[in-house]
């Protein structure tokens, strides 16, 4: 780890709030659900499909649990009213995961019933391993039902491969990520090398069981050994999408967008868009690195 980054990222809660906002902006669609509207029409005209994420993590009751589902169904209104082209994506421990699994799945079985009204789609984000089991557990319950749900995998954990094989087995809709937590070596690759391979190696289990991919990341090394598999795999369009999240490698972006690829942006955006940045630099310093860096070269 850079220790620019580490130090950089120890120093962040003590920065006011208005300070880190200016860090937070270009990442952060903004507070209101008006301004990931926005962010989503902009995006939309440049030929990008997005989803849309409600800013948060885990909550202390019941009640924040409730509020978290109800706000999720006001984006996916929102997408219906103003005819976004963008699903959602969902934290579960937002909807009480770590509280009462069967309290989280009732509340994420409204969210997906109101989704498949609207013919939405939602995509679960993949948090800590901590709760990897049940986040794969109420997707795996929400899929004997609905159609319109999507998993994220992260190509960091060890168990990947496993879960991938077993999810293609019901064709399931993956978000195939490097994964944002710090996790023991344990459990996790540690060098980029082999995150990377693993990366590529998933890719390669998905898109040969025929199972849809989105391929989240700004690397170059993974996007141009999957521009290659694509290739050798003659897939088309309606195989596999690129996402990338919001502000980050716009040029890159918008290459692949002129190359002809499906490219979608993660839009996250809400009031608690504070306690979300700060949480994010402290788990990962070298994304504080990395937004320091983006602020100076304006990349
Ligand atoms: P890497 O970190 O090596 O970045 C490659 C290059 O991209 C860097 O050198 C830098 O130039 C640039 N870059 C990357 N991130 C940047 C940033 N934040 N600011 C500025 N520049 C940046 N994780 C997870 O655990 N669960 C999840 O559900 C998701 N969901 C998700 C959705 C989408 C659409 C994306 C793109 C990512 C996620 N992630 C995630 C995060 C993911 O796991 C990973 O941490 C980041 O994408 C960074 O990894 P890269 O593959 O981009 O490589």
């Amino acid at each position: 780890m850079n220790l620019f980054s580490k130090a950089f990222a120890s120093t962040i809660p003590i920065f006011p709030k208005r300070f880190i906002r200016i860090f937070a902006n270009k990442y952060i669609a903004g507070d209101k659900l008006s301004d990931g509207v926005k962010t989503v029409q902009e995006l939309n005209k440049k030929n990008m499909i997005a989803t849309m994420d409600v800013l948060g993590e885990s909550i202390k009751d019941k009640k924040e649990a409730e509020q978290s589902k109800n706000e999720s169904i006001e984006v996916l209104d929102a997408i219906s009213k103003y005819k976004l082209n963008s699903n959602l994506s969902v934290k579960l421990t937002m909807l009480g995961l770590n509280l009462d699994y069967d309290f989280c799945l009732s509340l994420f079985t409204e969210i997906m019933q109101h989704a498949k009204e609207l013919n939405n789609f939602v995509r679960i984000d993949m948090e800590d391993s901590s709760v990897t089991d049940s986040t794969l557990r109420i997707f795996e319950d929400s899929k004997k039902n609905f159609d319109n749900v999507g998993i994220v995998i992260q190509a960091y954990l060890r168990r990947s491969e496993y879960d991938v094989l077993k999810l293609t087995e019901m064709k399931a809709n993956f978000r195939l990520c490097k994964g944002i937590y710090i996790e023991p070596e344990a459990i996790a690759f540690k060098k980029r090398n082999e995150i990377r391979n693993n990366f590529l190696k998933l890719i390669r289990l998905i898109l040969e069981k025929k199972s849809y991919c989105g391929i989240a990341t700004h690397d170059d090394f993974v996007i141009d050994g999957s521009r290659k598999l694509i290739s050798e795999l003659g897939l088309n369009k309606e195989d596999y999408e690129f996402q990338m999240l919001l502000g980050v490698r716009e040029n890159l972006r918008d290459k692949l967008v002129i190359e002809g690829h499906k490219m979608k942006i993660y839009v996250p955006f809400g009031e608690r868009w504070y306690e979300y940045s700060i949480r994010r630099f402290k788990e990962n310093p070298n994304l504080a690195g990395q937004v320091l860096k983006s602020i100076f070269t304006r990349n």
